[in-house]
């Protein structure tokens, strides 16, 4: 049998165990990651108001529950965790889904001041994710900056606009909830540097801010117009198109005088500093930009100052390096060739990447699977040099021994009892666990 370690149970991680196992009867793999709990982002970044695509957990669930694949949770690789070499000493081959883990950083001044967070903070709060430390993204603002038009930047303006009945049925930690609900803030200014045509949201995500309860969605005509598509969107691809049309839809809408809670896009505003009131963000600084004639755009000498008490950094994902895996710093993944590792520019045998580690911090969830079928094509080219390599003869008897103590699928299923408990108690549906502690004693009252 061919033993493949697979690093990382998010999409990738999962769609890479489907693949293997699907295509060969000869492998065994086991899916490693660091939370007690699987499926990656799926889990703690799809926004928990979108229960249709958290409910993609149960196909990633058939794939951790198939006959050749254990899951072993609460296992770290990596300093402070099982060594990247010690697993190669383990199986036949591993391969890589680590995701992109850390956010970007837009390197102006104030970024740092109280109130002013990554996206990505604030998404791991509200998501439960048990590395997630801080607390108080709400409290005393009214008046709310996201800094970038993607798809994340359109969640966490949801999460803030969104009301507490709407937020209640969902698993979202209680503490986030009761935050949420308790929360004044009523204007919320999404920024993009560049134009409408050249956002990253998708259609259905930013028609979803136009349907939320009690929100107006406000759009500056006059930003619409410096876009170079605007006079003939036609010729713009059909996503940007019907982004464009969405926006315009907005802007020509007469204003809802009595709505509680204000959207507005905004356009053209390239984020040049943080301002502080009082030790903590107050307004952020934006020059106005205008198109440059090559899709980019170019700074005005103009500035505008937008209030605001609470500031989201959302511009991006970065993938982390992973000590004993090379790393293009540039780029923020592992080198690669058709999902094999490159390692000073020549493959490295027995050593894969998929997923975002593999193409940076890009794409939807059903992306990861051409990408890791990619990946699963290129080892079980290799199988037959692999398989010859001399083996213990079970990893997680060898990890045991090692001292590492995995949460297995039984431990995974008390964590999921044990929340399904937590919503009881609380008069809600299932209520995440949101910290170690409470996720390891759940597990472990399962795991030998
Ligand atoms: C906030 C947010 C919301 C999103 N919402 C949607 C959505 O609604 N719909 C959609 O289609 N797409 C969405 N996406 C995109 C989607 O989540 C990604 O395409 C997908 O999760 C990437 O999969 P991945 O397996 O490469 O990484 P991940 O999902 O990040 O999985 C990586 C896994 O590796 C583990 N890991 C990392 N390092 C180690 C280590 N050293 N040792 C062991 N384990 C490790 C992590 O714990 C994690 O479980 C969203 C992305 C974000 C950031
Ligand atoms: N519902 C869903 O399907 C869903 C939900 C969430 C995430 N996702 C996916 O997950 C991936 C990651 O999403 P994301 O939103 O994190 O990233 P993204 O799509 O790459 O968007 C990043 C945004 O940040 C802006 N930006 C970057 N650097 C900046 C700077 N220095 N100053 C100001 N703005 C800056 C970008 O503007 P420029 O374009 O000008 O660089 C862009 O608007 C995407 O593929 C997304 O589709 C999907």
């Amino acid at each position: 049998m061919l033993r493949v370690a697979v690093v990382g149970s998010g999409p990738s991680g999962c769609y890479t165990a489907q693949g293997l196992v699907q295509q060969d009867p000869e492998v065994l793999v086991d899916v490693l990651d660091r939370l007690p709990c699987p499926y990656g982002l799926v889990r703690y970044g799809v926004a928990p108001d979108h229960e249709k695509i958290k409910s993609l957990q149960n196909n990633l669930r058939t794939v951790l529950e198939h006959e050749r694949v254990r899951f072993l949770g609460g296992v770290q690789i990596g300093p402070g965790g099982v060594p990247a070499a010690r697993l190669r000493e383990l199986y036949h081959a591993v391969v890589y889904c680590v995701g992109a883990a850390t956010d970007r950083h837009l390197g102006i001044p104030g970024e740092d001041l109280p109130g002013s967070w990554s996206a990505t903070e604030f998404v791991s709060w509200y998501s439960a994710h048990p590395d997630s430390a801080a607390e108080g993204f709400v409290a005393g603002a009214r008046s709310a900056v996201v800094i970038g038009v993607g798809n994340v930047a359109v969640d966490v303006t949801r999460m803030l606009a969104r009301s507490p009945a709407e937020l209640n049925p969902t698993d979202m930690p209680h503490r986030a909830l009761t935050a949420l609900a308790a929360s004044q803030v009523t204007e919320i200014h999404m920024v993009g540097r560049r134009g409408p045509s050249q956002a990253r949201f998708t259609t259905k995500e930013l028609r979803e801010l136009g349907a939320l309860p009690g929100t107006e969605v406000e759009v500056d005509p006059r930003e619409l117009a410096l876009d170079p598509a605007y006079d003939d969107p036609s010729a713009l691809p059909a996503a940007q198109r019907r982004n464009v049309e969405v926006l315009r839809g907005w802007a020509k809408a007469p204003a809802q005088e009595a709505a509680l809670r204000r959207i507005r896009l905004r356009f053209f505003l390239r984020p040049v500093g943080l301002l502080a009131v009082g030790g903590r963000v107050g307004a952020v600084r934006f020059e106005r930009t205008v198109p440059d004639g090559r899709g980019g755009v170019r700074g005005t000498g103009r500035f505008e100052e937008i209030e605001a008490q609470l500031v989201l950094r959302s511009v991006g994902y970065r993938g982390v390096p992973l000590e004993g895996l090379p790393f293009d710093p540039a780029s923020g993944t592992v080198p690669h060739l058709a999902g094999r590792v490159l390692r000073e520019g020549a493959v490295a045998p027995g050593e894969y990447v998929a997923g975002w580690i593999k193409r940076g911090p890009t794409g939807v969830i059903g992306t990861n699977r051409p990408c890791s079928k990619e990946t699963v094509t290129s080892l079980l080219e290799d199988a037959p040099v692999l398989v010859h390599e001399e083996l213990p003869e079970d990893p997680l008897v060898a990890l045991r021994a090692d001292g590492v103590r995995p949460v297995e699928w039984a431990g995974w299923q008390a964590i999921e009892r044990a929340e399904a408990e937590l919503g009881a108690s609380l008069g809600r549906s299932v209520v995440k666990l949101p910290d170690w502690e409470s996720l390891l004693t759940a597990a472990r009252s399962m795991t030998p």
